[in-house]
């Protein structure tokens, strides 16, 4: 039974996506793409190269702003010329990159505090504390001191994470979390997307960790040509013998589901 208002709206939505578009010159990268993320909900983004995946992230958290469309954050909509606005909007919004985007010249530690005194006032030790904290959740308390460059990549986006969540976000965005890492490193990222979906954070992650998204996605988005042409339950799209666009894309690129 959806839950809605009087205007429609999914109020259950924490996130919600209406009519987005976006050109890059005369090419249309995002062709009218709406989603809604209820609380709590982890939704997954599939599709080829190309398709606008990692746009539509950037355009949800304002880094690529859309040429039409709404989103609303707990119902709120977001003014995207608001540059007050976007800066709250974004606040409450952490983004994973697929290549970290930590800084090389700050310890581990260092990259988890900046944006708590930078941008939420924490005093130093307030601040090295909470980051203490969340690189602790991360299993990297004892790598504090260390840069990036001395970090495997999983350490590296485990930091990301724990900067991410030290900004006690609403929602956070992954795009293709584990893509630049050797296999072996894969793992150690995926425990912690799925202590955060147990522990309830809401999340759309663009992935192709198939196995990851059918144990604990509530729903598979496939986006192709700037459109979402396919989106259900993993345990529909990914169904023995199931005739769908999702299927199909999988054997495609022998992907594991
Ligand atoms: N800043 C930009 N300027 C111009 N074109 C861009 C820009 N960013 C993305 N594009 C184009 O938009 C299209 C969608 O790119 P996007 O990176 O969103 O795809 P994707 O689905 O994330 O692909 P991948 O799986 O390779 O990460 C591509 O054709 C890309 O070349
Ligand atoms: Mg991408």
């Amino acid at each position: 039974m959806p839950h809605s208002d009087t205007a429609g709206q999914d109020v259950r939505a924490v996130l919600s996506v209406a009519n987005i578009s976006k050109s890059y010159g005369s090419r249309l990268i995002l062709d009218d793409v709406s989603l809604d993320l209820a609380r709590g909900e982890l939704k997954v983004i599939i599709g080829p190269s190309g398709a606008g995946k990692s746009t539509l992230l950037q355009c949800i958290n304002g880094l690529a702003p859309p040429d039409a469309g709404q989103i609303a954050l707990e119902g709120a909509p977001l003014d995207m010329r608001n540059k007050h606005a976007l800066r709250a909007f974004r606040q409450c919004v952490g983004m994973i990159f697929q290549d970290f985007n930590l800084f090389d010249h700050l310890t581990a530690l260092d990259n988890v505090s900046i944006a708590l005194r930078k941008v939420l006032g924490l005093s130093p030790q307030n601040a090295a504390q909470r980051a203490m904290l969340e690189l602790d959740r991360v299993g990297l308390s004892g790598r504090c001191k260390l840069y990036p460059a001395e970090l495997s990549g999983g350490q590296k986006q485990r930091v990301a994470f724990a900067r991410a969540l030290a900004m006690d976000p609403k929602i956070l965005l992954l795009d293709e979390p584990t893509s630049a890492l050797d296999p072996e490193l894969v793992g150690e990222v995926l425990e912690v997307i799925r202590s955060l979906a147990k522990g309830g954070m809401t999340m759309l992650m663009a992935t192709h960790q198939m196995d990851f998204a059918r144990a604990l996605a509530n729903e598979i988005i496939f986006m192709e040509h700037g459109k979402i042409v396919e989106s259900g339950a993993p345990s529909e799209l990914l169904a023995p013998g199931a005739a769908t666009r999702t299927m199909d894309f999988c054997h495609r690129l022998d992907l594991e589901i």
